[in-house]
C-alpha cells in the first residue's frame, strides 16, 4: 500500500493528514499511553510484544530488535516508548533522514548503554553506507569504524554492548531483506476500528479534562480513519467548538457540529476528498476518467490528488484505480447521495457514463 511518508508537505495543513503537525508534537508526548496495557487495540501485536519482552525479562537478557511497520499515526513512536518502558531500559531517539553518514550512525552506537533501546524512526530512509554498518551491529554488536582515507585508510573493530533496535517504517517494503531478516520480530500495525478509536477518544478526552459522552466519542471515531493521531486532533478542535458553542461538554450533536465547521465529513472525508469524488461523479458521470483530468478539473496538481487524496478514498472503496482511468465505486455514489447513470449499472458499464 502507498502510504504517505511521515515527511511534512503543503497537503498536511488538512486536519486529516495522519503526519503529525507541530501542535500535535506538543500534545502528544501528554497522550502517549506508558504501558502496553494502556495502548489500545492492536491484540495481536500486543500479545506476540508482551511475550517477547516478557521472555527477555525472564532470562535477564536484551529484548529482540523489533520491526514495527504501518501508515503514519497508528502509534509506532509510543509503542516503541512502551517497550523502552517495558524493559527498564532508557531510549534514544533518531530517524533515517538524520544519519545520513556511516559515522552518523557509528557515534550512536558506540555510545548506547548496556540494554538500552535505539529507536531508529523512518529506517527506509537511511543511507546505504549507514545501513550496511547496522547489519553488522544488529547480528554481531559490533562495528568496524574506518580511520583514514583511501588506500591508508584502516577497518578499526569496535564491540558494542547489547541493544534493541526498534525500527519503524511506513514502507516495509522498501526496506532490503538483509535488513529486514535481522529484525526478531514484525509488527505490522493495522488501522483501528471505529470501537478502539472510541476508547482512544474516551482515554484523550480524560487526559486533557473534556467531558464527552459515548456519542460523542463514536462520533469522532467514525471520522477519523482509523487513526489515533487524527481522533486526538479532531478532539482537539471538536474541544475548542465545544467550550466557545456549546457549555464545554461534547455529545453527538456537539461533536457533528464543530466537524462539519471543520468540513470533516461522517466518513472522515475533507474538502479535498469530497471535491475529487465529486468531480469524478458529476463531471464524469463515475469515471473511468484520466488522473490528470481529473486534477485539472478539481484544480488541483497530479499529485496532490493521486498522493493525498486518492489513497484514503481507495482504500475506502470510494473509488477504483483501473487501467483505463478512475472509477467511483456505488458506495461512493451513496455517500455523496447522487443517483449513478442507469447505464453504469448494467454489465456493460462503460457506454453512455456522460448522459443524465
Ligand atoms: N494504541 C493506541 N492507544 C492510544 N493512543 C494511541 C495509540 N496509538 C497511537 N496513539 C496516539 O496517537 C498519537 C500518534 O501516535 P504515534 O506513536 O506518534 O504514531 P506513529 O509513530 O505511528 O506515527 C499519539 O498521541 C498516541 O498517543
Ligand atoms: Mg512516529
Amino acid at each position: 500500500m502507498n502510504w504517505e511518508d511521515e515527511t511534512t508537505t503543503a497537503a498536511d495543513a488538512r486536519l486529516v493528514t495522519p503526519s503529525a503537525d507541530t501542535e500535535d508534537s506538543a500534545v502528544e508526548a501528554a497522550l502517549r499511553p506508558r504501558t502496553l496495557d494502556e495502548f489500545v487495540g492492536q491484540e495481536r501485536v500486543r500479545q506476540q510484544l508482551d511475550l517477547v519482552l516478557r521472555a527477555a525479562r525472564q532470562r535477564g537478557a536484551t529484548a529482540d530488535h523489533v520491526l514495527l511497520s504501518g501508515a503514519p499515526g497508528l502509534g509506532k513512536t509510543t509503542l516503541s516508548m512502551i517497550i523502552a518502558s517495558e524493559m527498564n531500559a532508557p531510549i534514544r531517539i533518531t530517524s533515517g533522514p538524520a544519519i545520513q553518514h556511516a559515522g552518523d550512525l557509528a557515534a550512536i552506537l558506540s555510545s548506547l548503554q548496556e540494554g538500552e533501546v535505539l529507536f531508529l524512526d523512518e529506517i527506509h530512509r537511511m543511507s546505504r553506507p549507514a545501513e550496511e554498518m547496522l547489519y553488522m551491529a544488529m547480528e554481531d554488536f559490533r562495528v568496524d569504524v574506518i580511520v583514514g582515507k583511501g588506500p591508508g585508510a584502516t577497518a578499526i573493530p569496535l564491540e558494542l554492548p547489547p541493544f534493541t533496535l526498534v525500527g519503524a517504517t511506513t514502507r516495509a517494503g522498501l526496506l532490503p531483506p538483509p535488513l529486514r531478516d535481522r529484525f526478531g520480530f514484525t509488527a505490522h500495525m493495522e488501522f483501528y476500528e471505529p470501537v478502539e478509536l472510541e476508547r482512544v477518544i474516551h482515554r484523550s478526552a480524560q487526559l486533557l479534562d473534556v467531558e464527552i459522552d459515548p456519542d460523542g466519542a463514536a462520533e469522532i471515531a467514525g471520522r477519523s480513519r482509523g487513526t489515533p493521531r487524527i481522533a486526538n486532533r479532531l478532539l482537539r478542535r471538536v474541544r475548542d467548538y465545544a467550550q466557545v458553542e456549546a457549555d464545554g461538554r461534547v455529545d453527538r450533536e456537539v461533536a457533528a457540529a464543530a466537524l462539519q465547521v471543520y468540513e470533516v465529513d461522517t466518513r472522515g472525508l475533507d474538502r479535498l476528498d469530497r471535491a475529487v469524488l465529486q468531480a469524478l461523479l458529476k463531471l464524469f458521470g463515475g469515471g473511468p476518467v484520466g488522473l490528470s483530468t481529473l486534477a485539472v478539473a478539481v484544480g488541483e496538481e497530479r499529485e496532490t490528488v493521486e498522493e493525498v487524496a486518492e489513497p484514503f478514498l481507495v482504500r475506502e472503496g470510494l473509488l477504483a484505480r483501473t487501467p483505463r482511468g478512475r472509477v467511483a465505486t456505488p458506495a461512493a455514489w451513496a455517500h455523496l447521495g447522487l443517483t449513478p447513470p442507469q447505464q453504469a449499472q448494467g454489465a456493460s458499464g462503460q457506454q453512455g457514463l456522460f448522459g443524465t
